[in-house]
């Protein structure tokens, strides 16, 4: 199938070598070139706009960061929408409010084209190993139509109901996940005067009810960090998970609700950021909360 990535950033990368070794005809575009390169390199094409790359694929993926850089490359000049896409399927995969998506999605069938919304759950391993959770948002139809290429990049694809109700799901489901990096690294601050070696503190911690099951995907990378050790590249970095944090709390106003132990979580990630986390991997959080105890 042809298929398009616009914004080949970590996610899209990752997805764009599941498809292509699953023998996909690929075309990406990405505003900061050089991201296009190592792809381009294993055989993708390199579009010279959104709109260009719109037009030679059957199906256009996106995965960006927030709802300003859907707002770039959906409607921006060259954008993807900016030509003749009537018939096309778009996939919006990106981590933002439900209100984003229901209004990309009016935007795209005036065009005459359809959108699915299908944010993920699972980070770059699992993304080129077809393994992610996709939380699908659209009508029937859409949705059984995106199905087949959602499945190549999903282990299970739930249509949890019309456009917006996927970017909804996504966001509480992270919301447990970073309170959770939050408390590890409060109880990992009450072990540091054990001295126990970080895999085996991990280990145990993995083996009780004190584990999310975050800890058997990611618990290495913890003891790394605790460890003082190299835990690899970010794949999903402490900014992204404080602009996780940020939308869902604006969600919960905007339902007339409150997020306390999110908005507590945000406010120490944000201290992280002050100290120069930021690109570093969400997996250091914890680490870096437990240092407080001078270990
Ligand atoms: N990383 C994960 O583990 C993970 C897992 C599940 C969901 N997500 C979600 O997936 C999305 C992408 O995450 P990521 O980790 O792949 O982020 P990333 O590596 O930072 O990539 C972000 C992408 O968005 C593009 N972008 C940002 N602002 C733009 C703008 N104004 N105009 C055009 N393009 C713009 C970037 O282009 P440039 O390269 O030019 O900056 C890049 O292609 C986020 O919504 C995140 O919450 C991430």
């Amino acid at each position: 199938m042809k298929v398009g990535i616009a914004g080949t950033g970590r996610m899209g990368s990752a997805m764009a070598q599941r498809l292509m070794s699953l023998g996909h005809e690929l075309s990406v575009w990405n505003r900061t070139p050089e991201k296009t390169r190592e792809l381009a390199a294993a055989g993708a094409a390199v579009a010279a706009s959104p709109a260009a790359l719109a037009e030679k694929v059957e199906v256009v993926l996106t995965i960006l960061t927030d709802d300003k850089a859907i707002e770039a490359l959906y409607h921006g000049p060259g954008g993807l929408l900016s030509g003749n896409v009537a018939g096309k399927l778009f996939i919006e995969m990106s981590t933002v409010r439900p209100e984003v998506e229901v209004a990309l999605a009016k935007k795209v069938e005036a065009k005459g084209a359809a959108l699915v919304e299908c944010p993920v759950g699972g980070t770059t391993g699992p993304a080129r190993e077809g393994k992610l959770f996709g939380f699908a948002g659209g009508g029937d139809s859409e949705v059984a139509k995106a199905r087949p290429l959602l499945e190549q990049l999903c282990r299970r694809v739930e249509h949890v109901g019309s456009a917006g109700a996927g970017a909804r799901m996504k966001l509480a489901i992270n919301l447990p996940l970073y309170v959770y990096w939050q408390a590890l690294g409060e109880a990992l601050l009450l072990c540091q005067s054990l001295k126990l070696d970080p895999e085996r503190l991990i280990n145990i911690f993995s083996d009780t009810s004190g584990a999310s099951n975050v800890i058997k995907m990611r618990g290495a990378s913890v003891a790394a960090h605790l460890a003082g050790a190299n835990a690899g590249p970010a794949t999903m970095n402490v900014d992204m998970v404080c602009k996780d944090l940020r939308t869902m709390i604006e969600e919960a106003r905007a339902l007339g609700g409150t997020l306390p132990a999110a908005q507590a979580a945000l406010k120490c990630f944000e201290g992280a950021v002050a100290g120069g986390l930021a690109q570093h991997d969400q997996s250091s959080l914890p680490a870096h909360w437990a240092r407080q105890a001078g270990g």
